[in-house]
């Protein structure tokens, strides 16, 4: 492959967790396209843990067995120094999924650990360009921890998935409304990955009308609100798993959107504040973003109503929170 015949350079892509239930629906996104586009061959670096190591042989196998035009190469690893080596694009997947009985701030102490070497081995290592998305749980705090031990690597370059929330909010809009996602846009997520959230719908459009005069507001407020911040729990009760494939494409959009451009939508992404709408520096909050050149850029003149600022402030109070709870990870 070479850049005659329209291919580009190989990147490097890592995933941790290559061997969990969201790497199984997520490789095959990467491998097919989906992500990085059609003319973009990639070298997968797979992370897991020295007990998960026999199942990425086996997730390995299958990848091999898909015949990829796009793969490159795949390596498969324990060790997060040669997972990051040079990579251009990191999906903070591997970490332990909660239970029914628990909330997504309860593995904080199970997985925030987890990313303090993994920060350090992303600064050490990988290209300074690299672009990281954030998917284990809760997905803010690690991606604070992540950042926070990289300290060589720019703010902006880490980030936490939101997106699967934006995604849930647009399809109970289109149940809601009759018309398929596609002809919604520009709703998008304020806050913490948890059940604090704020879906907010006052910018978006379904076929070109506000979304505002198409839906109420006293269900936009209440029944969709709390469908979309607890549709992880949801999702864990029914499947008696967390959710893995709808994850899977969320990351694959997120990453798609910031490695392709969002077009001029607006779009959720978390990433570590500086300032914007009032919120501590540092806090990874998810905000309206738009993506372009590779660049993510927070949509910053949006109006705030009182009932906006209240979510937005009860956010903050969450994830100063969890921040303080995770302390000691954060260097210095
Ligand atoms: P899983 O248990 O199926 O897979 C996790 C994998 O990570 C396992 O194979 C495990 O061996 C590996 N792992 C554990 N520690 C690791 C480490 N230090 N380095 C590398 N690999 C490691 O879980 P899953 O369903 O794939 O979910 C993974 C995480 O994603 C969970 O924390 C889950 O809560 C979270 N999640 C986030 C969102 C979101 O919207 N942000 C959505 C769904 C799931
Ligand atoms: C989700 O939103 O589906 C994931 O974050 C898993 C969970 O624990 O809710």
């Amino acid at each position: 492959m070479c850049e005659d015949d329209g291919m580009k350079k190989s990147i490097r892509v890592a995933v941790t967790g290559a061997a969990g239930n969201i790497g199984y629906a997520l490789l095959w996104r990467i491998a097919s396209g989906d992500c990085f586009g059609a003319n973009q061959p990639v070298t997968l670096q797979l992370l897991e843990i020295p007990p998960g190591m026999q199942r990425l042989d086996g997730v390995i196998m299958e990848l091999k067995d898909s015949a990829f035009p796009l793969v490159h190469d795949i390596v498969g690893t324990d060790d997060p120094n040669i997972a990051f080596k040079d990579a251009d694009a990191i999906f903070l997947v591997g970490s332990r999924p909660r239970t029914k009985d628990m909330d997504r701030a309860d593995l904080v102490a199970a997985n925030g650990p987890i990313f303090v070497g993994q920060g350090k081995a992303i600064n050490a290592v990988a290209s300074p360009n690299v672009k990281v998305i954030t998917v284990g749980n809760p997905c803010n705090t690690n991606a604070l921890i992540a950042c926070a031990n990289a300290p060589d690597i720019p703010s902006r370059q880490f980030t936490a998935m939101t997106r699967l929330d934006q995604n849930r909010a647009v399809g109970q809009m289109a149940e809601r409304a009759g018309v398929t996602a596609s002809t919604i846009h520009d709703v998008f997520i304020w806050g913490n990955h948890a059940n604090t959230m704020y879906p907010d719908p006052r910018f978006g459009t379904i076929d070109g009308k506000s979304v505002t005069d198409v839906l109420d507001k006293e269900w936009l407020q209440g029944a969709f609100l709390e469908t979309v911040a607890t549709r992880g729990k949801a999702i864990i009760v029914a499947r008696g798993a967390s959710s893995a494939a709808s994850a899977a494409s969320a990351a694959t959009d997120h990453m798609r959107d910031w490695w392709q451009g969002s077009n001029g939508r607006i779009v959720s992404m978390a990433l570590p504040s500086e300032g914007w709408y009032g919120v501590p520096e540092g806090l990874v909050f998810s905000f309206p973003c738009r993506c372009e050149n590779g660049e993510v850029t927070v949509v910053e003149d949006l109006p705030i109503d009182s009932f906006a600022q209240s979510k937005i402030d009860e956010n903050v109070a969450a994830l100063l929170e969890e921040r303080d709870a995770v302390s000691e990870l954060l260097g210095n």
